[in-house]
Order: C-alpha cells, then sequence, then structure tokens
C-alpha cells in the first residue's frame, strides 16, 4: 500500500480547492476575458479601478492582496493558510568559495541543513557547477561526492573550485536524458532546481534503479511533460494537462526588477500586436506568437509587428499608425495585469499539486516522502523539497505499468 506524502497540504484537499475555483483561475486574462469579470462586477470594477500604487502595493504582498480581494468573494479565505506556510529561517553552514552569490549561499546551506542522505555516495543531479556539492562536501566530508552535469565547462570550472576549496568531489560531464546511469541502494541523489524535464527524469531513474533515498526542490515545471505523473494524480479532479504550469511559477521573488520590466514590455507589445491583428483579420482570439530571441526585443514596436505578422502570415498594410496599437497594447496590459491579481493567488496550491503529484509517484514507487519549504521563500520561491527514503520492504522495480516513461530530450 502507498503511503501518503507527509506535507502541511494533503493532495485531495490541494485538488478539490483548486477544482471549486478553476473559474476564477481559467482562462489567463492574457487570453480571453474571464467570465467571473460579468459575474463578479464589483470586484471586476474595483480591480480596474486600481492606481498604480495600489495595483503594486498588492501586487507585492499576496497576504494584503488576498485579503483585499476577500472584501469582494470572502468565500477566498480558504486561501489563507497558504499565506503562512512557515520555512527555516537560519541557515548554518558558512565560509562558501568565492563566486557564490548570497543567494545561492543562502539556498544551498538551507538545502543540506535540510537533508540527511544516508548513501555512501552522494551524487547531485545536474549540478550546474557543483554550488551544492560544495556544501554537501562540508557537512558530509568522509562521503563518496559526485555531481552529474552535461556542460564541460561547468564542471572544468567547478572542479578547479572545489580542489581549490580543498573539498573531495568529483563533477563528471554526463547528459542525464541521454547517458546510461549507473545507480544502486548505497546511493543518495539530490538535486537543487532541476528543471521539469530533468526532475522527471530523475524520479524515472529512481524508479527504474532504486536508491537509498532522495532529495529534490524542482522548478520550471512547465519544461516538462504535462501529464500527471501519479496514479493519484491521474484520477485527480483535476486534469494536469489543462493546469497552466507558467502560473505555478510566476512568482519571481525578490530582486528580479529587470526581469519584471521586460516582462511589462514584451506583454504590452504581445497584446499590441494581437489587437491589431484581431483588427485585421476580424478574429477575436488571442493568437500566440513565439518566444522570440532578445534583439527582437530591442528594436521597435513596428519591426516587432512585421516579424509577428510574418509569422502569421498575415501582410500588413503600408498606413498602420504603430503608436496607436502599442497604446492600445500598454492599456489592455494594464487590465489583464489587475485581473491576473485573482488568479496570481492561486499559484502556491498550483504547485503543491504539482508537487504532491511528484511525491504520490515517488511513494506509488515504494518511498516514504515528505514535503516541506526549505528557506524562506525571499531565497528562492521555488523553495519546496521532496526528501524520499527507500522503504527496505518493496520490491526493487515498479510493478508493471506503473513506470514513468522515460522523459524525452527537450
Ligand atoms: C537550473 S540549473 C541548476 C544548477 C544547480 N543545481 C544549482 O542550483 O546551482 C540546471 C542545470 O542542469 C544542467 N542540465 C540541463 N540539462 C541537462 C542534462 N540533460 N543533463 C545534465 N545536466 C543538464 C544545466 O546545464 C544547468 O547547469
Amino acid at each position: 500500500m502507498t503511503t501518503p506524502p507527509s506535507a502541511p497540504f494533503c493532495f485531495d484537499a490541494v485538488d478539490s480547492l483548486l477544482a471549486q475555483w478553476q473559474w476564477l483561475w481559467q482562462p489567463a486574462p492574457f487570453v480571453e476575458t474571464p467570465r467571473w469579470c460579468q459575474q463578479l462586477p464589483a470586484l471586476h470594477q474595483a480591480l480596474l479601478a486600481l492606481d498604480e500604487p495600489e495595483y503594486q502595493r498588492l501586487a507585492a504582498d499576496d497576504t494584503a492582496c488576498l485579503d483585499w480581494l476577500c472584501q469582494f468573494l470572502p468565500e477566498l479565505a480558504q486561501l489563507k493558510p497558504w499565506r503562512s506556510e512557515v520555512s527555516p529561517r537560519h541557515p548554518s553552514l558558512r565560509g562558501f568559495s568565492a563566486g557564490m552569490g548570497a543567494r545561492k549561499q543562502g539556498q544551498v546551506s538551507a538545502f543540506v541543513d535540510a537533508v540527511s542522505p544516508q548513501g555512501r555516495r552522494l551524487v547531485e543531479w545536474c549540478a550546474g557547477q557543483g554550488w551544492l556539492l560544495e556544501g554537501l562536501g562540508q557537512r558530509f566530508p568522509e562521503r563518496q561526492l559526485e555531481g552529474l552535469e552535461w556542460q564541460p565547462r561547468l564542471c572544468e570550472q567547478g572542479n578547479a573550485r572545489l580542489n581549490r576549496a580543498g573539498i573531495s568531489a568529483l563533477l563528471r560531464t554526463a547528459d542525464v536524458l541521454r547517458d546510461p546511469l549507473e545507480f544502486s541502494t548505497d546511493d543518495s541523489l539530490l538535486a537543487l532546481h532541476a528543471c521539469g524535464h530533468l526532475h522527471q527524469a530523475l524520479l524515472h531513474q529512481v524508479s527504474q534503479q532504486p536508491v537509498q533515498d532522495l532529495a529534490l526542490s524542482p522548478c520550471c515545471y512547465h519544461l516538462g511533460d504535462r501529464a500527471a505523473l501519479s496514479r493519484r494524480g491521474r484520477s485527480a479532479r483535476l486534469d494536469a494537462t489543462l493546469i497552466d504550469r507558467h502560473l505555478a511559477v510566476q512568482d519571481t521573488g525578490a530582486g528580479h526588477g529587470n526581469r519584471q520590466r521586460r516582462a511589462e514590455k514584451t506583454g504590452q507589445w504581445r497584446l499590441g500586436y494581437d489587437l491589431l491583428r484581431r483588427q485585421l483579420t476580424g478574429e477575436h482570439r488571442y493568437r500566440p506568437t513565439p518566444s522570440w530571441p532578445g534583439p527582437l526585443w530591442q528594436g521597435s514596436f513596428a519591426d516587432y509587428c512585421q516579424h509577428c505578422a510574418g509569422h502569421h502570415g498575415l501582410p500588413l498594410p503600408d498606413d498602420i499608425d504603430f503608436n496607436h496599437w502599442l497604446q492600445a497594447g500598454i492599456a489592455l496590459h494594464r487590465q489583464v495585469r489587475r485581473l491576473e491579481l485573482v488568479r496570481r493567488q492561486f499559484r502556491r496550491p498550483l504547485e503543491w499539486w504539482l508537487v504532491l503529484d511528484l511525491g504520490w509517484h515517488l511513494g506509488e514507487q515504494g518511498y516514504r516522502v515528505e514535503i516541506t519549504p526549505f528557506c524562506d521563500r525571499q531565497l528562492t520561491p521555488r523553495n519546496l523539497l521532496i526528501r524520499a527514503e527507500r522503504l527496505s520492504d518493496v520490491p526493487a522495480r515498479p510493478e508493471n505499468g506503473d513506470s514513468l516513461p522515460a522523459p524525452q530530450p527537450a
């Protein structure tokens, strides 16, 4: 029998909450005006009337925003438990090598404080320069320490740094999606911020080759396979393939002013072009455009529209007043950002849904699982940590038909 993950939130409760409120967090106002705008006219009007300082205040403070929204929809108070998660505060490791930023140091230290790997060999999955490996080396100097990373340059830099720091650890060049890897029940696997397809590959790996234990903080859920991984997730009320995984990671935490400004500009331009396209075609559904490379965003809005129109096979007349459409995009984006305040309240439950699905999957593969935040969200908004320990009385390989399909390289 599968033991449910031990976590502050249970999967069924999160699933029910999200299913109950799906009409509020889908569709995204960027793509379509949600129907709740008609159903809750007082809320809709109050959102549109928010001046910029008040909007900024609510956007920066989820708790204040929820209190504000509850004036119009008191039942949203159900979301309050997500505003009071408890995270450990005082990471204990010190003295990292030069080059590791303060936030990364805090993350690594908090991660190492939160884990107690039992394997003789500790392997960092997708290690980058091996920052986590350095923290593990400080805490567990007697273990065999390895990191897997596909970029040879990062391996070289990391190995040189680890060597200088007197840490006996080795970064190996390996593509975890393609190369054959060997693990055993003497190993512990650890992954700090493994993106969607990389953490899915890790789960695949440990269901094929069980390890003693693993510790994983996932990120970038939108980069992986969209289907639920666990049996529990596949029988949930929510259809995992419809979950907006971008929404679950739309939480930049502290210190990302430039990224936010860039996101604002791209949003305004996308909407400005889309309004122009609608006008020219008479189509009224949002039509996405690809994530264009950086230089296009440094040019003019007119060039941007030409590029998008070319992509859509849409000839643009010569007399277009691009400034008019840019201003229309800015105005629509202003409204969209305000309407977004409502669905942003569901980011954390959505993330918990996705992480609990991973946790349930590990439980179904014979691991005892615990999920908690490992550090304050100011250090990283992706602060959920899955710890899993193999139960000794389960078969080494999963039952037929219950392992993950091997993830495909992105
Ligand atoms: C988000 S970074 C995390 C790095 C590190 N764990 C940290 O927190 O500093 C993901 C890392 O995975 C590596 N990576 C991406 N695809 C990979 C693959 N297929 N095999 C091995 N490493 C991969 C990237 O080069 C990058 O260093």
